[in-house]
């Protein structure tokens, strides 16, 4: 059977990239964006189907279960890829509190929202997978990085979040995966991998990656430290 595949923030970067990959193989492929004019856009270049869906918003996420639920009644994979990096170039010692909260909400409760609100779809599915676009920064493992502090707290939070959705899902397969860096609008121009390459791991565990393989981090197709 087609897989059914939700991706959020697919507009542009490694969702686009990996909304284009899927769709080749002959998903079904939704791309996510809280622009609905800006997800009918990039999906019809892919010719996919679009999506209004603001992670941070329940009744945008319920509308969008709705709208997945009357058209397939079944979600086979979620690709939570929606994410905001706003303190770059900031300090911990400067970073102001409320750009964490709001990194947090995004990045983590809005992430743990729609997977709420999407698992009951998900249950329908024969073999369900959740993938958590995480980032290297918010590995725990190696030396301590002074960069861009929110975004990294969100990402090691993610993973945890990873988990315990593992242990809350035993069904579902779901892992937490590290495009590299990529040259999009949150990677810069600087980033040595394309958003294609970023995507190649998050497409493997979408609709190649045994089921079985659930509750890690996942780089390059191999196992990391979290
Ligand atoms: N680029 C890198 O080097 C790199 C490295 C490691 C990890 N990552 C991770 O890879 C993922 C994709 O990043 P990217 O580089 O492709 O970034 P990007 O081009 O900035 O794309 C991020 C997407 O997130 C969406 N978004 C932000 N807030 C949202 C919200 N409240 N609700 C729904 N969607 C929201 C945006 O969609 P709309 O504006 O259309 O809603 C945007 O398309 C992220 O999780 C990022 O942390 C990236």
């Amino acid at each position: 059977m087609t897989p059914v595949i939700l991706i959020t923030g697919a507009t542009r970067g490694i969702g686009f990239a990996a909304a284009k990959q899927l769709a080749s193989r002959g998903a079904t492929v939704f791309i996510g964006s809280r622009d609905a004019q800006r997800a009918v856009e990039a999906a019809a270049k892919l010719g996919v189907s679009n999506l209004a869906i603001d992670i941070t918003d329940p009744a945008s996420i319920d509308a969008a279960v709705k709208q997945i639920d009357q058209q397939h009644g079944r979600l086979d994979v979620l690709v939570n890829n929606s994410a905001i990096l706003l303190d770059h170039y900031q300090g911990l010692m400067e970073l102001d509190p409320g750009m964490l909260t709001e990194t947090l909400n995004t990045n983590v409760v809005g992430t743990l929202r729609v997977t709420q609100v999407f698992a009951p779809l998900l249950s329908r599915s024969s073999a369900a997978r959740i993938i958590n676009v995480s980032s290297g920064a918010g590995q725990l493992e190696g030396e301590p990085q002074a960069w861009a502090p929110a975004y990294c707290i969100s990402k090691t939070a993610l993973n945890m979040l990873t988990q315990q959705l593992t242990a809350a899902l035993p069904d579902v397969m779901v892992n937490s995966m590290c495009p590299g860096w990529c040259r999009t609008e949150m990677g810069g121009s600087d980033a040595p991998r394309t958003p294609d390459e970023g995507a190649d791991t998050l497409v493997w565990l979408a609709v190649e990656a045994p089921h079985d393989l659930r509750g890690r981090f996942i780089k390059d197709r191999a196992v990391i430290g979290w």
